[in-house]
């Protein structure tokens, strides 16, 4: 029997909205063709950023968005992306296709497009080919209101006020595509960077280090143990990639071996949460300093016949159990992540929306986001879950896999996922210390686990009303069908 205990009258631990963030680079048409397009473009744009898209993300209260990388953050010099577009300099995008990037989308851009979705920027500074001046130039411009030659340029560029911008990576992946260092060394170029990026009046700072790739403790510890207290947050990637990196898998021709493998690997960043949750105990109890998961999702091959660059891959029922699981998952762990962001955000990896020239489609994992999107800022019920195993070839996951919140109006939101392909679950939710007097749900599933929305058919992975969801006293009996994901609201 499955059965959740959800402890109401223990919910203390906010839920940041933040962890449900998102993350668009410039890489293929993430940027150029799914957000900008220009203001000369027949598709329908507010000075350049395409209308539906931004219509679209409004759907999903996008909390922050990180910008303009990724690899390409390290590579991204800001001065060439602001002022009059003719005299922006040209750029080769080195990572993600060796195109050519103009620089058409760049600071002030950036900072437009937060605007219309209502978000918080993140960006990402160049550490690995940048300099300290520059990052610390950057920062001024964007939030400095005194008088100085890097205020004076964004006047010029027609911005009078200064913005607000909180979260700032020092870097992306330093161990990696952002400078191949070592922790030791890094450690200290991030307290050299920190250091000069300076908190303006009404404007705070939080300042992200460059954190492990995966599952390399070693990283955190180094980090926390010489930098700690120069940071607010250290992040942490981690991709799902069910086959290998270099054989990952389709997005949409998989069977059963696939979709228990994917959702397996998924499960890990628990784990993974958990033991970098651990090391930073040791040097900070206290919990102050966020664990920033600001890259995660699936990675799939890309689509047969699009360039292998652009990381243009669909997306399925799989990425919606895969986007559920994650987003319970930092739910459970709300204490310690503080933000997580996707990756990314338009048609690259696991994305919220594709675009085909004027066309739009929204994905499973989008409507996953906008059915959990309650869970921002709303205080996380502790859960005893008891779940049955799915076994697959002698392997075992529990089935089910749960979070829930309440929201400052008394509202409960319970998110469960079955991930069994092929059966239903009935499921008991008992609540304690708080009484219910209704109970609606939707829910995401389809007839095939490699379900899509196409072009041709956006609909086929879309949320519907819920009817297996009986409310009996303090108790919710759920009817969870196979391959599933569920939103609960209950007042
Ligand atoms: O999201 C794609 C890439 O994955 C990012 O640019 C990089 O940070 C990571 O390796």
């Amino acid at each position: 029997m499955n059965n959740i205990v959800l402890n109401v009258d223990a919910a203390t631990q906010k839920i940041s909205r933040h962890i449900y963030g998102h993350f668009a680079e410039h890489l293929g048409h993430c940027i150029y063709g799914g957000i900008w397009v220009g203001e000369k473009s027949s598709i329908p744009n507010v000075r350049g950023i395409r209308t539906d898209v931004v219509n679209a993300l409004r759907g999903l209260n996008i909390p922050n968005l990180r910008w303009p990388g990724g690899c390409f953050a390290d590579d991204y010099h800001w001065r060439d992306g602001v002022g009059p577009y003719e005299s922006r300099a040209e750029m080769v995008n080195a990572h993600w296709g060796g195109v050519t990037e103009d620089n058409s989308f760049g600071t002030h851009e950036f900072m437009e497009l937060c605007g219309m979705l209502n978000c918080e920027p993140y960006i990402c500074g160049n550490v690995g080919s940048g300099t300290v001046r520059e990052m610390s130039d950057w920062v001024q411009y964007l939030t400095s209101a005194a008088k100085c030659p890097m205020t004076d340029l964004r006047r010029a560029n027609g911005r009078e006020e200064p913005w607000k911008v909180s979260y700032w990576g020092v870097g992306n992946e330093a161990w990696g595509c952002g400078g191949n260092m070592k922790a030791e060394y890094y450690a200290d170029v991030y307290r050299q960077y920190a250091t000069y990026l300076r908190r303006q009046p009404n404007n705070t700072l939080y300042k992200i280090a460059v954190g492990a790739n995966t599952d390399d403790y070693h990283w955190t510890d180094v980090m926390m143990r010489e930098a700690a207290r120069f940071m607010d947050g250290i992040s942490l990637h981690y991709y799902t990639v069910t086959g290998t990196w270099k054989d990952k898998g389709s997005a949409t021709e998989f069977g059963t071996d696939e979709w228990f493998t994917c959702l397996k690997k998924t499960l890990f960043i628990d784990e993974l949460i958990t033991r970098h949750g651990a090391v930073m105990d040791t040097h900070d109890p206290e919990k102050r300093v966020g664990l920033i998961v600001d890259e995660w999702g699936t990675w799939h091959d890309v689509e047969p016949g699009t360039n292998p660059g652009f990381l243009f891959q669909q997306n399925s029922l799989r990425d919606a159990l895969v986007a559920g699981l994650n987003l319970n998952i930092f739910n459970s762990h709300a204490d310690r992540v503080h933000m997580a962001n996707i990756a990314q955000t338009i048609n690259v990896l696991q994305a919220m929306v594709l675009t085909r020239d004027e066309e739009i489609v929204l994905t499973p994992s989008y409507h996953v986001f906008e059915m959990y999107k309650d869970h921002q800022d709303a205080t996380a019920i502790p859960l005893r879950l008891s779940a049955d195993a799915y076994e697959h070839n002698g392997e075992k996951i529990p089935a089910i896999n749960a979070s829930a919140s309440i929201n400052s109006a008394g509202m409960t939101l319970i998110t469960i996922c079955n991930v069994h392909p092929s059966d239903a679950v009935e499921l008991q939710c008992e609540l304690r210390g708080a009484g219910a007097s209704e109970v609606v749900g939707r829910v995401l599933t389809a007839p095939e686990i490699t379900a899509f929305n196409s072009f041709d058919s956006p609909e086929t992975v879309s949320p519907k009303p819920f009817d297996g969801a009986e409310l009996r006293g303090s108790s919710i009996r759920v009817r969870m069908p196979a391959k599933s994901v569920v939103a609960l609201h209950v007042k």
